[in-house]
């Protein structure tokens, strides 16, 4: 663990009525909680200069503009006794609002327990066509010591940081389907500490690559870490009494129970466990982006480590405990950074990440746990209850009426007015518009 012990100072993630605000008065009022100074508040309001072009233009190749996302911000987390407000980059409506509602349930009960693995990344080296494998395998199992220094002399930086490569192991593959029928996978284990450490890993692979072709007589193909980083995981747990989950006319105990048959459709069945962690990573993703992670790594991860049993299963568990209270945990890789990467180069993850204020790798990954849990547990609330229809109908017909050129107050009268007709729609918005338009003439 690299937790950094928390002196910051306290602030509150609850702001009530914040989505009601306007843009400027929500800047005031993260200023006035402490989460910005006013120079990034300035910064935020200029939309557009988000991303410099010359920025961008360093950051990938064939340049020619920039994609602007909206950001918002989960509120009204508690993770290990600590607020935190948490920027999110996302398009799907509803996203934030879902998880900022879940997360308000889960701090009457004190908020989220959450823990993460230390940053344990998987490298690969693939050695194919040695002679006699079991003693390949010996051979690299034997040199273990030698191979962990010469990585460490690939990367010294990582040393002097704390980490650097701590293990090593090699495992035979003989699934039959190989051109060679079996091959040697020799797994380098780095602790990467506050870095996400793709980079390094890969280093690290490389340059052993000579000297692992030595001990085994085979040639080495792949050397490349893995992103299922089974060795880098974050369990968050939240714990609610059943009267905190009464909704829209539903008790309680129905909406939990709902929750815990959901877990359990999930556990039983691929298809709907396929859309149970779609609901997980609408959240962790959302945070992954604003805060420059490698997103796709943190997908292929989650999805991989769902499967590993076999039968690809739910990322989280909901169940009831003796007190009748919902409870709930999250179990998966979540190989995050809080150096390097677009990390120091994209000026806005940088002011994200200042309002999110984590110390470390694994308190970022504690947070984006915990906000892949409330993720879910807002989906199914909605779903053991109104259905999620409703909540994500309003805030479509926002994005259709303002789609259709409905401006300020207009967005909401034109949306409520396509709500009240069941008939959500860009021509019927630019209807209700233009008989405004002449109405007001
Ligand atoms: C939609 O983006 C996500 C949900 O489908 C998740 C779920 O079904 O659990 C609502």
């Amino acid at each position: 663990m690299h937790d950094r012990i928390p002196t910051r100072p306290p602030r509150s993630s609850r702001i009530s009525g914040f989505y009601r605000l306007a843009r400027h008065e929500r800047l005031d009022a993260l200023v006035e909680a402490g989460f910005i100074d006013t120079d990034q508040a300035a910064l935020l309001a200029a939309s557009g200069a988000l991303l410099p072009f010359g920025t961008a233009d360093k950051m990938i190749e064939n340049v020619v503009g920039c994609f602007e996302l909206p950001i918002g911000l989960g509120m009204n987390f508690v993770v290990n006794g600590r607020d935190y407000v948490v920027p999110m980059v996302v398009e799907e409506p509803s996203i934030v609002a879902a998880v900022s509602h879940a997360a308000r349930i889960v701090r009457t009960g004190g908020g989220f327990e959450a823990e993460a693995d230390g940053s344990i990344m998987t490298g690969q080296i693939q050695v194919i066509g040695a002679a006699d494998i079991d003693s390949a395998r010996d051979a690299v199992l034997e040199a273990r010591d030698r191979l962990l220094a010469m990585a460490d002399e690939l990367e010294p930086g990582m040393r002097r940081r704390g980490g650097g490569a701590v293990d090593l192991d090699a495992r035979i593959l003989r699934d039959g389907t190989s051109r060679y029928n079996e091959m040697l996978v020799v797994h380098v284990y780095v602790d990467t500490c506050d870095a996400m450490g793709a980079n390094l890993v890969n280093t690290m692979c490389e340059g052993l690559a000579a000297e692992i072709e030595s001990l085994t007589g085979g040639r080495v193909y792949l050397r490349i870490l893995s992103n299922l980083t089974d060795r880098r995981r974050v369990r968050a747990r939240c714990r609610v009494p059943a009267a905190q989950m009464a909704w829209h006319g539903y008790d309680g105990d129905t909406i939990s129970d709902g929750i815990v048959t959901a877990s359990e459709f999930a556990a039983a069945d691929p298809y709907r466990a396929a859309t149970h962690n779609k609901g997980v990573m609408n959240g962790v993703d959302a945070v992954a982006v604003a805060t420059g992670q490698d997103w796709r790594a943190i997908e292929a991860g989650a999805h991989a480590f769902a499967a590993l049993s076999g039968q690809y299963g739910p990322l989280t568990r909901w169940w009831r405990d003796d007190s009748g209270a919902l409870c709930g945990e999250i179990d998966m890789p979540m190989a995050v950074g809080t150096v390097g990467g677009p990390i120091r180069l994209h000026p806005t993850v940088e002011l994200l990440l200042s309002i999110l204020d984590v110390g470390s790798a694994s308190e970022l990954a504690c947070v984006m746990g915990a906000v892949g849990l409330a993720q879910n547990l807002a989906a199914l609330k909605a779903l053991a209850s109104t259905g999620i229809q409703r909540g994500h109908m309003s805030l479509h017909a926002r994005s259709v009426a303002a789609t259709a050129g409905a401006c300020g107050d207009d967005v909401d009268v034109v949306a409520q007015t396509m709500i009240d007709e069941r008939n959500i729609k860009v021509e019927r918005a630019l209807e209700i518009i233009e008989e405004r338009t002449r109405e007001s003439a």
